[in-house]
């Protein structure tokens, strides 16, 4: 017997349920942030190294430890994109969309890679689903993003009560720089409680010890300095600005000073959403923030912006703990049913004509007696089976039967769409 073969550890095909919960991810990511001016782009799924080493940040798990970058056959560096921000950033750059002070919202939709250890919620290939807002410095544009994340999280169907959404200040290179410091003061004074990646973190990048998962470093970074005591005057202004904002338009939030997020690119805002159940520890449904220096870190203007990203695969596990169920779409399935070999030919035509008139058609095309094109029709949830006989084509019409009530009735196909839409 030939082998045979799974798909890659961590990774995991989209069919049935999952990928109509991705389309579903998708659809009403359109419908939303379209509302808000947002336009689509897509990025290469890899591109060179460089764009995520300088972008994300060297010292950062993502770069450090997780990427899958390999050399191609031409010798460059290549990685694929364990995110979409980078990527965004650099496509912007070439495209000039911020040139001139030009403002430009995109919003993306695709897989991502990071090589993670995988569990509930976390995968080698996960889906993001994401928005950025270029050359935008107003915290106006901060709250909007969060306002914006949050409205799609309740049209998917999250229940309000089952998230939570947690924001913090960053800074920025004037109140950033002491701060970092004095987390790695006091990282170098607590070293022996903390694991020894935290205890190393002192040198590389202190606020990464934050993030760290582990409950006795997550004990001690409790008592670390926190942020929100050294902003300095104009990140104080501008995270006082967006909390205003979201206060005024009436969503809850929790200030979280200890959340720094894992990528190094963020600037003053950043947020996170959390649900409570069906996913344990990996509980951050999305995230995002400001990062208003990642421009010129790619070679570009300055151009400050921010954004956020929703993993797909945690979003639909959120959902079926909440038991809210995305697929009952109520679309109208009709299945159109040849009662012997002679019909065949007309209810393929009457099929392709249904389908012209924009319903939803489906019908055998192997041969299956009407019996078996009866649980056929089942199966695909139809609520209608046309039912094409000897009788039907004398009369020149069709039989509708209703799969609920059970009632049949004969309809000319004149009348047919008329009466189904009905
Ligand atoms: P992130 O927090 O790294 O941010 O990822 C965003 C979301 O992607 C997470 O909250 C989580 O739901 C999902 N996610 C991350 N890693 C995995 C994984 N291994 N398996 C399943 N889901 C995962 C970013 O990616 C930033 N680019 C967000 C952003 C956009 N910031 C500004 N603009």
């Amino acid at each position: 017997m030939t082998q045979s073969y799974n798909a890659p550890k961590g990774t995991a095909d989209l069919l049935g349920a999952s990928a109509r919960g991705w389309d579903f991810l998708q659809e009403v990511a359109r419908e939303v942030f379209s509302r808000y001016g947002y336009e689509s782009i897509y990025t290469p799924i890899f591109e060179q190294t460089e764009v995520f080493t300088r972008g994300i940040g060297e010292a950062t798990d993502v770069v450090g430890k997780e990427m899958y970058t390999f050399e191609d056959r031409g010798g460059r560096s290549i990685t694929l994109r364990p995110e979409n921000t980078a990527g965004v950033v650099r496509a912007a750059i070439q495209a000039r969309l911020t040139d001139n002070g030009a403002q430009a919202k995109l919003y993306y939709a695709g897989p991502q890679f990071r090589y993670e250890r995988p569990q509930k919620g976390r995968q080698r290939q996960f889906y993001q689903v994401g928005a950025e807002a270029l050359g935008q410095t107003s915290p106006f544009a901060d709250a909007e993003m969060i306002l914006m994340l949050w409205e799609y999280f309740t049209l998917l169907g999250l229940s309000k009560r089952s998230m939570r959404l947690l924001v913090n200040s960053m800074g920025d290179d004037a109140c950033r720089p002491a701060y970092r410091d004095s987390v790695a003061t006091f990282i170098r004074e607590h070293s022996v409680e903390l694991c020894d990646d935290c205890a190393r973190r002192a040198d590389t990048n202190p606020l990464r010890a934050f993030d760290c998962k582990k409950p006795e470093c997550h004990a001690v970074m409790d008592s670390a300095p926190r942020i929100n005591e050294v902003l300095c005057e104009a990140c104080k202004q501008h995270n006082d600005t967006v909390l205003r904002t979201l206060d005024a338009a009436g969503l809850k939030y929790e200030i979280d000073p200890k959340l720094v997020r894992g990528l190094d690119y963020y600037t003053r805002t950043v947020f996170e959403v959390q649900v409570d159940h069906g996913l344990g520890s990996q509980n951050a449904i999305g995230g995002g923030g400001r990062y208003d220096g990642l421009f010129q870190d790619l070679g570009g203007k300055e151009a400050p912006s921010i954004g956020f990203a929703v993993g797909a695969e945690r979003i639909l596990l959120a959902l079926e703990a909440e038991e809210v169920d995305i697929l009952n779409r109520d679309d109208l399935v009709i299945y159109v049913a040849a009662a012997a070999d002679e019909q065949r030919e007309a209810a393929f035509a009457m099929t392709m004509e249904l389908r012209r008139r924009g319903l939803t058609a489906v019908s055998d095309l192997q041969d299956r007696s009407l019996k078996s094109q009866f649980k056929q029709a089942d199966k695909a949830g139809a609520r209608y089976v046309l039912i094409i006989g000897e009788e039907e084509q004398k009369r020149g019409g069709v039989t509708i039967r209703d799969m609920e009530s059970k009632e049949e009735r004969f309809a000319t196909p004149g009348s047919i769409v008329k009466m189904l839409v009905k």
